[in-house]
């Protein structure tokens, strides 16, 4: 395939790669960051570890690259909106407007109604691209309410009926 080409068909398959929507967090030099992502990978139980895929013309980038430990809230789909404000339509501390936050044991800002929250140590990371992938080991886990995440697919948010 020519290279366009390979771009906008690589783009039309991960359409149908339904996500769900992550917020990453962190802190540095009394400063919070928050983005909103969905390249985020379980890595290994043993141990414990994530990775998270970061473009390094994020804001939250140089904190990442600085060693700057995280975490990785898995959002509700009662949560678009934080998703949104995490994805552009606000910037730094805006970003904390919503949702109900507090100081997780590593220093970085943990969603406390996220589905899930994974307090990860900042433990690897490469360049790849335009992008860093970055290993989180996985310390303390948090859980909240009932399985309903808020899910990407095709390009917009959604959820999923579980069939119990
Ligand atoms: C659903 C969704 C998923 C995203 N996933 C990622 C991701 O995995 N990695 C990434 O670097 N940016 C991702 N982004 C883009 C960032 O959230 C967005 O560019 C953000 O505004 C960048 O941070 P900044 O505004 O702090 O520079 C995603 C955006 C959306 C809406």
């Amino acid at each position: 395939m020519d290279k366009n080409k390979l771009a906008e068909m690589t783009k039309e398959g991960l359409r149908r790669l339904g996500k769900a929507v992550v917020v990453i967090t962190s802190q540095f030099e009394g400063q919070r960051y928050a983005m909103a992502a969905t390249a985020v990978s379980e890595l290994s139980m043993d141990p414990p570890s994530l990775l998270i895929c970061v473009n390094k013309s994020a804001s939250i980038h140089p904190v990442l690259d600085a060693k700057a430990n995280f975490c990785i809230n898995i959002l509700s789909s009662a949560q678009e909106r934080l998703s949104r404000l995490c994805s552009g339509e606000s910037r730094g501390e805006a970003r904390f407007s919503e949702g109900h936050w507090k100081d997780a044991s590593n220093g970085a800002p943990r969603l406390v109604d996220a589905q899930a929250c994974f307090v990860c140590t900042n433990s690897d990371n490469f360049e790849f691209g335009t992008h860093s992938v970055f290993v989180g080991l996985i310390e303390t886990v948090h859980v909240f309410g009932e399985v309903d995440p808020l899910i990407y697919l095709s390009g917009t948010y959604t959820r999923v009926e579980l069939e119990r």
